[in-house]
């Protein structure tokens, strides 16, 4: 099934809060034990029939883009791996040399994903939801399939 990506626009900023509330049950997100709300970040979607049917949201630093949040409401369909490319093309267009981003240890879908996908995975930081923790209490205690969220596992992707 055919799906657009288009960059964010300000007029979105209601649909992306929805969409986000209802993936994560809050719009807020910790990565690297600072504290980001993704609704004021750039980013693109994906759209079908005016519908949204995936999200991704990303923040520059000095050489690096890092996404922020990732999201497919129709997946298996490529709009994960489209939402990717367009954070990969932006960013180099502009001369990032790498992505980077955080998932933690239950998220074994998205650490397959992202490794099928050629990320690297960086680095394990050992129990940094407790730091996460402390700037945002409502992170559940456990994740996917029950599993409990302790740990942040780093990807990075060179463009
Ligand atoms: C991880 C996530 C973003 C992937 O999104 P997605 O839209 O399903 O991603 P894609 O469709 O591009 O790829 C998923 C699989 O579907 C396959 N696929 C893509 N198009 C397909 C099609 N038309 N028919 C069948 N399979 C297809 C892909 O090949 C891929 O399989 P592979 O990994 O074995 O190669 C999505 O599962 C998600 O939103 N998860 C919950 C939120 C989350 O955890 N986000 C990451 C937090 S860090």
């Amino acid at each position: 099934m055919s799906f657009r990506i288009r960059m964010i626009e300000p007029r979105d900023r209601e649909i992306v809060e929805r969409a986000l509330m209802s993936a994560w049950g809050s719009v807020r997100v910790v990565s690297r034990g600072k504290l980001w709300n993704p609704c004021d970040l750039p980013g693109f979607v994906a759209e079908r029939s005016g519908d949204l049917v995936g999200l991704v949201t990303f923040r520059d630093e000095a050489d690096s883009t890092e996404v922020v949040t990732l999201d497919s409401f129709a997946e298996r369909e490529g709009i994960g791996s489209a939402l990717l490319e367009a954070v990969a093309n932006y960013a180099r267009d502009r001369g990032k040399t790498y992505l980077w981003l955080i998932t933690t240890n239950d998220n074994i879908p998205a650490i397959r994903f992202y490794q099928r996908r050629g990320w690297d995975m960086v680095a394990l930081h050992h129990g940094a939801l407790a730091q996460s923790r402390r700037l945002k209490p409502e992170i559940p205690t456990h994740g996917v399939d029950g599993v409990p969220i302790d740990h942040e596992i780093e990807f990075r992707l060179a463009l």
